[in-house]
């Protein structure tokens, strides 16, 4: 039987900001239900990648390729991206003022329920399970009613970032440094966050400076950028009767130090 073709697959991308060339050639594959640690220095690459595959305009893409979801990722609008279950969080979450945070995400939540043929949340119904979501993640109610992200802490916006993934319900989640700025608390409602979304087939691709998190994440792989090019590629061995077994033989053995 042949391997069917990952969530995501990204060939040789090559992304220029300006006049400057960021990514140098990444290639990567994230099969259904995986979750995938980047990591890499400082300005190596990592939020790049992310809002590239997200659609942000300032990335240009001047070379390579990446499929999602059996389309060409790069051929749709950042919308139909999101709509085919994409979701990118922010790294340093912007504030939209003027923009109420329930009225902004049932939005979000609704254009990707119509995508999968599920009826629209009216406000009532959407409040219920905002106002649940976000007491799970320990954000008080009143940031619902706020404009989005408007005046909140580094760690409530965080905490933001992770209502939409908890809401949204995506197939693939690209965490850009999720824990930064979150305390204890914060971190543990991280983890369990992202344990039961991959517990019902969210795919995942986190970013991070912290072994600890990353250890606890039980992921699949490891990848390191180095100055827009992946230097290391790990697979972590898989635990026995882990649902992702399958992914040593779409990764290859350690393609370590796969000096580009
Ligand atoms: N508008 C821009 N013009 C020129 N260079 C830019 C621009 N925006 C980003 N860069 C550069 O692109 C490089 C990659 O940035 P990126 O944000 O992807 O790094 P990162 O790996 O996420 O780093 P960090 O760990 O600090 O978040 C950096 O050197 C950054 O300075
Ligand atoms: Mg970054």
């Amino acid at each position: 039987m042949t391997n069917p073709e990952p969530l995501l697959q990204v060939q040789d991308l090559r992304v220029e900001i300006g006049e400057r060339r960021v990514l140098e050639g990444v290639s990567l594959e994230v099969p259904a239900g995986a979750l995938v640690v980047q990591m890499g220095a400082n300005g190596s690459g990592k939020s790049t990648l992310g809002l590239t595959l997200a659609g942000h305009p300032r990335y240009r893409v001047s070379g390579g390729s990446a499929r999602y979801a059996g389309q060409d990722l790069l051929a749709l609008t950042p919308e139909a991206r999101g709509r085919a279950g994409l979701f990118v969080s922010f790294q340093s979450p912007p504030e939209i003022p003027g923009v109420k945070n329930n009225l902004f995400i049932r939005s979000a939540l609704n254009a990707v329920r119509e995508a999968r043929d599920e009826a629209p949340l009216d406000a009532f119904d959407f409040l219920g399970r905002a106002r649940e979501a976000a007491a799970l993640l320990g954000l008080p109610e009143a940031m619902l009613g706020r404009p989005v992200n408007d005046g909140f802490s580094g760690g409530e916006r965080k905490r933001n970032e992770l209502l939409q993934l908890a809401l949204l319900q995506p197939r693939l989640a690209l965490l850009d440094e999720i824990d930064s700025g979150l305390d204890a608390d914060g971190v543990r409602a991280a983890v369990q966050l992202v344990r039961e979304l991959r517990a019902q087939g969210t795919a995942f691709i986190v970013i991070s400076h912290y072994l600890q998190l990353i250890e606890s994440l039980e992921p699949d792989a490891m990848l390191r950028l180095d100055q827009g090019r992946i230097v290391e590629q790990r697979e972590m061995a898989p635990l026995p009767g882990a649902p992702h077994a399958g992914y040593k033989g779409l990764l290859g053995a350690a393609r370590t130090a796969q000096a580009v």
